[in-house]
Parts: structure tokens; C-alpha cells; sequence
């Protein structure tokens, strides 16, 4: 849904991003994570529409095995780093679990992050009430918040592993409820993770604000991905619903081998590699 203004991209901001729903666009959303400096710095030369600093940062920056381990520090880190190589996208910084477990944890570390960052906006899982109430009042103070219901890896423990949501009518029932509390309490955009893929396509017809999925089939406004996943950065296969584009894993490991071999026989005859003018 990029713009082109002077042959450069139009940074987005939350009107655009609600707008989309009434734009009859045929492209979807397009919103990838990223987690440092240089990956932003590519993303801001491309038509990418937003930038999620997830905290799915723990599992494949830091190796944690849930997202349950990441911290604010390290979510502000990542963020500000992500903020600094991509000045001209729209970017949302997720808060990581147990940082808003109460309304006014919420608001002071939803504060931290947005004003340290600088990000554009920040994210936070689930819809209880106390958490429509902290939305509201994020909001309402100029926090602009992303909702993410579904599969929410914060919860994994409390939501026992990793599956499709909303199967049984109970499931959808729930689900189409949070996501209009959600949109009630003031979300500009709503994130369905691994949500039932009939079910994400009723979400979406029934709100008035973008849903972006990821494993929720192809019926919403919006796609997310990790970016880890799409590249193929990591040892392990992604999951089912991303088909990787390349494999960076295979591409930097040859790199990293020829340049051993290189590097012996090679290499350590030309003097130019080993001083700097
Ligand atoms: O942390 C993350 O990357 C996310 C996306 C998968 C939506 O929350």
C-alpha cells in the first residue's frame, strides 16, 4: 500500500494504516519483524509498510526457548537499534511478557519503550479486561497500540503449546469478542496469530481496522513474518505456514567456508588485506 512521494516511499502513520481498510488495495499490509541496525537499514530502502520489533527476538536472536524469557531492556535494545537503521518506516515494538501485567507496570514500561525508542507505536498480546482498560489509557495518552490475539507465545504455558485457534465454536466465539473489545478500546491494527482461517476472514469482514495474519490464512488485511523465517536465517525449519524465500543459513555458512579456504591460500599474499590506508 505504499505510497511513492518523489520517488521515495511515504513513511505511514496510523490514519494510513486505518485507511487501508477502506482503500479497496489489492496488495495486503505488508509488515516484517527485524531486530538490528543493517536488516532496518535495508527495509527502509524497500516498500515495506511497517516493521515489527517482535519479541520473537528471543527465540531467534538470543536463543531463548520462549518468548516468556525477553526483557524491556532487551526489547528497548532492539528497538531503538531497528529505529535508528529505519527512520522512514513505521515501527511497533513489542512489549515483552510481564511488562504489563498490571495497568500501571503497562503504562510506565509501554511509556519507557515508546519514548526511548522512538518506535511509532507498540504491541501488546491478549484482550482481558484490565488490558482493554490499559490500552484505552495508552491511547488516550498518544501511545498508539497493535492487539494480537490467536496464538499468543507469551501465554504458550497457560495456552499449553502451539495450534490453530478459534476451531470450535467456544474458540470463535472468543475470539471474534476480544477482537471487538480490541477495536473498542482503541487498537489501530490487529495481529491474528495461527487464528482458523475462515474464522480470520469473519475478524476481518467484521472490523473497521486492519487485521494483519500469520498463519491465519490469506483473508486478512495484512501479512506479518518473521523475518528469520522468510530468509531462512536459522538452523531450524520455520514454521509450516512460511515458505522460505532463500536460505541465508546455506549462503552464509558457504561464504564463511570459502573465505577459510580462500583466506589460507589465497588471501595471505596480498598485503592489501592486512592494512587499512
Ligand atoms: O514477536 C513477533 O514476532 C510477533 C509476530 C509473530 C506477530 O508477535
Amino acid at each position: 500500500m505504499s505510497y511513492l512521494i518523489n520517488e521515495q516511499v511515504k513513511k505511514l502513520n496510523t490514519r494510513d494504516i486505518r485507511k487501508y481498510k477502506l482503500s479497496q488495495n489489492l496488495k495486503p499490509l505488508q509488515m516484517l519483524t527485524c531486530y538490528d541496525y543493517q536488516t532496518a537499514q535495508i527495509l527502509n530502502e524497500t516498500s515495506l509498510d511497517m516493521i515489527l520489533v517482535g519479541d520473537s527476538l528471543g527465540n531467534v536472536i538470543l536463543g531463548y526457548d520462549t518468548t516468556v524469557e525477553v526483557s524491556i531492556e532487551e526489547m528497548l535494545v532492539f528497538a531503538s537499534a531497528v529505529k535508528r537503521g529505519a527512520p522512514n518506516k513505521f515501527v511497533i515494538a513489542d512489549m515483552p511478557f510481564g511488562s504489563y501485567s498490571t495497568i500501571r507496570e503497562g503504562l510506565t514500561n509501554a511509556k519507557d519503550l515508546f519514548q526511548k525508542s522512538k518506535a511509532e507505536a507498540i504491541k501488546l498480546e491478549g484482550a482481558y479486561d484490565y488490558q482493554l482498560d490499559l490500552i484505552k489509557r495508552l491511547t488516550q495518552i498518544g501511545i498508539p497500540v497493535m492487539g494480537h490475539i490467536g496464538l499468543t507465545p507469551q501465554s504458550v504455558h497457560q495456552q499449553g503449546g502451539y495450534y490453530t485457534h478459534g476451531k470450535n465454536k467456544d474458540s470463535a466465539q472468543k475470539l471474534m469478542q476480544e477482537a471487538l473489545g480490541l477495536q473498542d478500546a482503541g487498537v489501530f491494527a490487529l495481529v491474528l496469530e495461527c487464528v482458523e482461517p475462515i474464522l480470520s476472514q469473519r475478524i476481518t469482514q467484521t472490523l473497521q481496522i486492519p487485521t494483519i495474519g500469520i498463519g491465519s490464512g490469506r483473508k486478512t488485511d495484512g501479512q506479518v513474518l518473521v523475518i528469520n523465517d522468510l530468509l531462512k536465517m536459522g538452523k531450524d525449519a520455520p514454521p509450516s505456514f512460511c515458505e522460505p524465500i532463500a536460505n541465508f543459513y546455506q549462503l552464509k555458512k558457504g561464504a564463511i567456508e570459502s573465505y577459510l579456504d580462500q583466506a589460507f591460500y589465497l588471501g595471505f599474499n596480498d598485503e592489501r588485506l592486512f592494512t587499512h590506508n
